[in-house]
């Protein structure tokens, strides 16, 4: 038996058609073993026993789909395939050809649920354009396979399908850029309406016709073969803001006497996504690259060297130690690497310092929620984005990062959303409640779906814990404010976790003599 979403909804290898019931089997079949609540919750929010919907869904599929679904009294699981599930894998095999053979249309696309809950409606838009992305890479890598082969105009074909993907999200400028360069090597049709797309952007191409196929005509190779910014990870939405800190953070690496700068920040401000953006827009500058290292998944510090290994496409030979060779290898290069996320391994920071010590041009840019406390450290904290002032007039607020961001991702929620004069004054409460952090306002307008701007204001005003994401292509850290705090809160001592507590009654934030009469904070625990 295999579960076939993309493109539709069935369960091949079984006699079964009834919609909710396969919903259901697919969303654990993706997702893992979930409670019955949850469930019973998210599909039958309205049912006068939700418990009991979700019992009489698991009978028929029991019935009609013998062993497709496994089920105690607290919790339900699968274990039947899933096309989406191989079709992840093969991607991260990077196997193009199957990836896209198994790609047979958006998730889930002729299924039609009336009535179903708004967290299972987002959780199907969700994944249906978390998966069109990944597809759409495929696409643009595939393309760019065959243009290296001189295949041009079968690339620009591939470079087609993967700028008009139903279900896709938006174009970031990385990927237009290799969009564009697939469809200018092939002359195809569409290259005036993506250039005008790119506009929106404040993207104006130049290159011609020839230099497109030199560029694509370089091999492709190993894991950081491609041009500079293609061996750079994307995302899947538009970066907003932050010129003065994208100019500072290139100034400060400039200069001779900074090695190591590090971006720091409460969970959620945007660190990583602002130094990913450095990385690209560094790109070129660094004559034996820039490379991004996600730290965020790793267990141990002594992993790092093997990390890093990884993203510069060095195997690691025998026994010797990793740090040892990737020191070797990295030697007098001229580079950028772009550590992420580093605040869970700061307990052994000497390898970054050792780093720097043996690679004399090397540059480093760390994200971490808390500075490395090096002597070779330059810090650099960052805030949320830029929040309008309280009854600034319209045309001034709707300018303000914050609010962009909030109409941007509202848009994304709701095609049909539009920051009107009426919504935009709670868009920019929202904002404020939130203080401009990015992670805030993209939880926040994620619920334009169901809310108005006034009702999510409201909800806001109410609890944090309203802002959360049933996403599928969230990082578990980013599911809502609640857990990003929970998350710092495990990386402080308990030393510090009981002056927090104390701190908390003041919750507009506090100075330091009133911080140290409550709680006796002392100003190197604060
Ligand atoms: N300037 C920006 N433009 C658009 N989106 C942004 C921007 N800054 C942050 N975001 C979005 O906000 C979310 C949080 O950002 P990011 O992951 O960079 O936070 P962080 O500070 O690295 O958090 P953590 O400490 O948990 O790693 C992400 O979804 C990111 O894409
Ligand atoms: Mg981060």
């Amino acid at each position: 038996m295999e579960l076939v979403t993309l493109g539709g909804l069935k369960l091949d290898g079984a006699d079964f058609v009834r919609v909710k019931p396969l919903l259901l089997l697919t969303y654990v079949a993706l997702e893992g073993t979930r409670d019955r609540r949850h469930l019973a919750e998210l599909f039958w929010p309205d049912a006068a026993d939700p418990l009991n919907s979700l019992a009489a869904a698991l009978k028929q599929l029991r019935r009609y789909a013998p062993g497709a679904v496994e089920s105690n009294s607290a919790r339900v699981s699968s274990a039947v395939g899933c096309d989406a599930t191989t079709f992840l894998r093969a991607v991260e095999a990077g196997d193009q050809e199957r990836a896209l053979k198994l790609y047979q249309g958006p998730f889930l696309s002729s299924i039609y649920l009336p009535g179903w809950s708004a967290e299972l409606e987002e959780w199907v838009y969700g994944t249906r354009e978390f998966l069109a992305g990944r597809a759409r890479n495929a696409l643009v890598r595939s393309g760019e396979q065959v243009a290296a082969n001189g295949r041009f105009e079968e690339a620009a074909k591939y470079g087609e399908a993967a700028y008009t993907l139903p279900g896709a999200p938006e174009l970031e400028p990385e990927e237009l850029t290799r969009v564009y360069t697939l469809l200018t090597a092939g002359d195809s049709p569409h290259l005036p309406r993506l250039r005008k797309d790119a506009q929106g952007y404040g993207i104006k191409f130049s290159f011609s016709h020839e230099a497109a196929r030199e560029q694509l005509r370089r091999p492709l190779g190993g894991p950081s073969s491609g041009t500079p910014s293609q061996r750079l990870p994307t995302r899947g939405t538009s970066f907003i803001g932050r010129d003065i800190e994208l100019a500072e953070i290139a100034n400060q690496l400039e200069k001779p006497d900074c090695s190591l700068l590090t971006l720091t920040g409460p969970g959620g401000v945007g660190k990583s996504r602002l130094a990913l953006r450095v990385a690209h827009d560094l790109s070129e500058r660094y004559l034996d690259g820039v490379y991004f290292v996600p730290l965020e998944a790793l267990g141990h510090a002594s992993l790092v060297p093997s990390s890093i290994a990884g993203i510069l496409g060095l195997s690691l030979q025998g026994s010797e130690d990793p740090f040892i060779q990737v020191t070797r290898y990295v030697g007098d290069k001229a580079m950028l690497l772009v550590l992420d996320n580093y605040e869970h391994l700061l307990e052994s920071v000497t390898i970054v310092a050792q780093l720097l010590h043996v690679c004399p041009n090397l540059k480093l840019l760390v994200t971490s929620r808390e500075h490395l406390n090096l002597e070779e450290e330059w810090v650099m904290p960052l805030e949320g984005l830029a929040v309008p002032t309280e009854n600034l007039p319209p045309a001034e607020a709707s300018y303000h990062d914050a609010v962009k961001l909030f109409a941007g991702r509202a848009k994304r929620a709701r095609l049909s959303f539009e920051l009107t004069l009426e919504e935009l004054p709670h868009a920019v409460r929202i904002c404020r409640q939130v203080r401009g952090l990015p992670l805030g306002i993209e939880l926040a307008a994620a619920w334009v779906k169901m809310l108005s701007c006034q009702e999510i204001a409201q909800e806001i005003e109410h609890t944090t814990d309203f802002l959360t994401s049933t996403r599928r292509n969230v990082s578990e850290r980013h599911k809502s404010i609640r857990a990003v705090f929970e998350g710092s809160w495990r990386l402080l001592t308990p030393k510090e976790q009981g002056l927090l507590r104390k701190l908390s009654v003041f919750s507009g934030g506090f100075k330091r003599e009133a911080a140290t009469e409550v709680a006796g904070a002392t100003i190197p625990l604060l």
